[in-house]
């Protein structure tokens, strides 16, 4: 089918790349044209495991296309999907200027020929409803039928999430979108699930809502945990076999962070306050994951004593492993607090130095995870990178002043730190 994605940020363009793999015919749109003449020669802006490959591939095999023009884009496409940023503002909402921009975009450019404009940019529920009501006010005669269809796209494991996902969700509200919108997703093999608009939009702020209170209930349980002596880890095992909770995101760590869980539950708190309901259980969530952090900074700071003019080594900037992106890192949150209390931080990470280097201007960044360790009064775990479960850790104890080690993710083996020599604090253990 003949698809449109406008928007090439970071769920447009692995939305697009996708698409094409399995077949459709995609034009990508961005209004950037710097970014589409760069996409147009293979450079991938972001890093995101498998993309590149992906692009690549399909634009090769003329599948997948990118232009600045929605016009061009609409004129061929029977599905526009809206992919566009949807960022916070000061008090906790939505700034949906974009995705109204590019609906009223798209509106002047339909003509007779039916289209179906889905949403995928994270909404607060009823957006839809506007969407449709904006495309009438400035095309009445538009022949066309609004869908949202919401990603669950993790970060890093993008491609996989969206070639192989648990469930795809659609919401319409008109029978007519439900064909073309199966047609679509037939070949990713999942369950398709059809609701009403408004359901839809709210499935995607529930669930990341949830997923944000489960690791903040984790770490709350983290907290009693280390007032009692037990293990967070085993706790999460036992109660992670229980089918009916699930193992996955019970990892205790210095909180979430990113460009979607902060966001998501600070608008699904305020959406939910406009339609008269008061979410303090969500309130909550964001308190405890504030704590967390503050909380691992306290055990920095009662072994330190001191933090002017120590030496601090960090591994991990991105907001988790497998990124470079640092938009709402806890890692970063925690680096600043540190640097605003006199502390020298050098740093490393895999991918995210070059984007963290501007929110921490003062902080050295190494080229070799070893490097953050000499003559270091601590070290921070501040990401999960897996690889740094396997850095020369013997060599980097040498290496550093005093052998503080501070794993803010429990990324790192408690008992092999410790035999090593590391006087090693983690979260919950
Ligand atoms: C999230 C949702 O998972 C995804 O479905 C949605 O589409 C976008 O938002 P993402 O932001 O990429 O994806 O990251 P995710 O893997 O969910 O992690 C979010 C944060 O929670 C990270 O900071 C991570 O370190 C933290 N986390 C995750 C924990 O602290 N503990 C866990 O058990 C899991």
């Amino acid at each position: 089918m003949n698809l449109a994605i406008v928007g090439s940020g970071y769920v447009g363009l692995v939305t697009g790349a996708c698409f094409a793999e399995v077949g459709h015919q995609v034009i990508c749109v961005d209004n950037d044209l710097k970014k589409v003449h760069s996409l147009q020669d293979g450079h991938i802006p972001i890093y995101e495991p498998g993309l590149e490959e992906l692009v690549k591939k399909n634009v090769a095999a003329g599948r997948l296309s990118f232009t600045a023009s929605i016009g061009d884009a609409v004129a061929v496409s029977k599905v526009i999907f809206i992919a566009v940023p949807t960022p916070p503002q000061p008090d906790g909402s939505v700034d949906l200027s974009f995705v109204e921009g590019v609906a009223r975009e798209i509106a002047v450019h339909i003509k007779e020929e039916y289209r179906i404009v889905v949403d995928k940019s994270t909404v607060p529920v009823k957006t839809g409803e506007k969407v449709a009501q904006t495309i009438s006010r400035y095309n009445p005669g538009a022949d066309i039928d609004v869908v949202s269809n919401p990603e669950f796209l993790r970060e890093g494991s993008a491609v996989e999430d969206l070639m192989k996902p648990d469930r795809i969700v659609v919401g319409v509200s008109s029978n007519r979108a439900v064909g073309p919108m199966k047609e679509i997703y037939t070949p990713f093999n999942a369950p398709i699930m059809i609701t009403d608009l408004n359901s839809a939009e709210l499935i995607k702020h529930a669930s990341n809502s949830f997923l944000s209170l489960k690791i903040s209930y984790i770490n709350a349980v983290a907290a009693i945990c280390e007032a009692s002596g037990a293990n967070i880890e085993r706790v999460a095992d036992g109660m992670g076999a229980d089918k009916r909770i699930g193992r996955a995101f019970l990892n205790a760590g210095i909180g979430y962070g990113g460009s979607c869980f902060p966001k998501d539950i600070s608008a699904f708190i305020r959406i939910s306050e406009e339609l008269g309901y008061d979410f303090r259980l969500l309130k909550e969530v964001e308190t405890i994951n504030r704590d967390q952090k503050e909380r691992f900074l306290k055990k920095i700071r009662e072994a330190l004593w001191v933090l002017r003019h120590k030496k601090i080594g960090v591994l991990g900037l991105a907001f988790k492993g497998n990124t470079d992106d640092v938009r709402s890192s806890v890692a970063i949150a925690v680096i600043q607090q540190l640097v605003a209390e006199g502390a020298e931080v050098r740093a490393y990470d895999p991918k995210a130095m070059d984007k963290a280097r501007s929110l921490v201007p003062e902080v050295k960044m190494v080229a070799q995870a070893e490097d953050v360790a000499d003559g270091a009064d601590a070290l921070l775990v501040l990401t999960e990178w897996t690889e740094f479960k396997s850095l020369p850790w013997l060599a980097i104890k040498k290496r550093m002043l005093s052998p503080l080690l501070f794993d803010g993710r429990n990324l790192l083996n408690p008992d092999e730190m410790r035999s090593l020599g590391f006087t090693y604090t983690s979260v919950g253990r």
